[in-house]
């Protein structure tokens, strides 16, 4: 699958499934612009990927602040003419029941992982209907589709990126842009490294294939929606789980 002459934007780019997003997208032939709140690990691999002999840029985002999202989206064209495919990788949470959770938390987890996407996607959907091409993917969560103990919000926040993306599949299938979503299951980052060891071991107990996914594992799915091998696939949800949501 190639991406050669293509422009990525991948938000949440400095870590985990990101960063692994970024990596394989560039190896593929795009060019990459990557944005997080992380500077220092946003910058890092950039210098990676350029080392290999591949095109990447990394502008600062928050894709929780409508100000930053603007900014980063005029930064990339001023590097880029054209963004063919956008995947939105940036998320947030934390294991806590919902009974302890401030609304402050439930902003904070819908900001990032709901309205994230829906600002970053509209942020670059005006030059794609233009130009009546591109490929959106979006990184929720088998949380989304299955719920998840624990995180509660989060699962409806991630839940909310799915029926998302499925609404703006039908509203732009005409301008033929895709709209995909890829719900990783308990995947081994960063993110994970934060959950307490007894949850990780009840998510490798529970998964049929007994391990935690690989970032790269999550990459690939992304590649694939956003090559042209899924040129006739939108408002599809692909899980990357070993098994542990089977969801209809
Ligand atoms: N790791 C898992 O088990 C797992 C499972 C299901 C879904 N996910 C989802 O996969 C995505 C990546 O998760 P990960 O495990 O690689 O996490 P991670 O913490 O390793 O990486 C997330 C990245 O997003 C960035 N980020 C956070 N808030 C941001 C913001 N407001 N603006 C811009 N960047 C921001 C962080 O700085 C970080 O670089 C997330 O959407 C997460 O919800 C992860």
């Amino acid at each position: 699958m190639r991406l050669d002459g293509k422009t990525a934007v991948v938000t949440g780019a400095a870590s985990g499934i990101g960063k692994s997003v970024a990596e394989t997208l560039a190896a593929a032939g795009a060019h990459v612009l990557l944005g997080d709140l992380n500077e220092e690990g946003g910058a890092a691999v950039v210098k990676e990927i350029r080392s290999r002999g591949q095109g990447a840029d990394f502008f600062r985002l928050d894709v929780s602040d409508l100000n930053s999202i603007a900014d980063f989206a005029q930064k990339s064209y001023a590097a880029r003419p054209h963004v063919d495919i956008v995947a939105n990788v940036a998320g947030w949470g934390k294991i806590e029941p919902f009974i302890q959770n401030t609304p402050d938390f439930w902003r904070r987890v819908i900001d990032i992982n709901l309205m994230g996407p829906v600002a970053v996607t509209r942020a670059f959907l005006d030059k794609m209907i233009e130009k009546g091409a591109g490929k959106i993917v979006t990184v929720s969560s088998d949380a989304g589709r299955v719920g998840s103990l624990g995180e509660t919000v989060y699962s409806g926040a991630k839940g909310g990126a799915i029926a998302f993306s499925k609404g703006l599949a039908r509203e732009v299938a005409r301008y033929n842009i895709t709209v995909n979503c890829v719900c990783p299951g308990p995947t081994d980052t960063p993110l994970m490294a934060a959950v307490p060891e007894k949850h990780r071991d009840a998510f490798i107990r529970a998964t049929p294939m007994r391990r935690l996914g690989k970032p790269s594992e999550v990459a690939d799915a992304v590649l694939f929606f956003s090559s042209d091998r899924s040129s006739f696939v939108t408002g599809q949800i692909l899980s990357v789980c070993g098994g542990l949501a089977m969801a209809g």
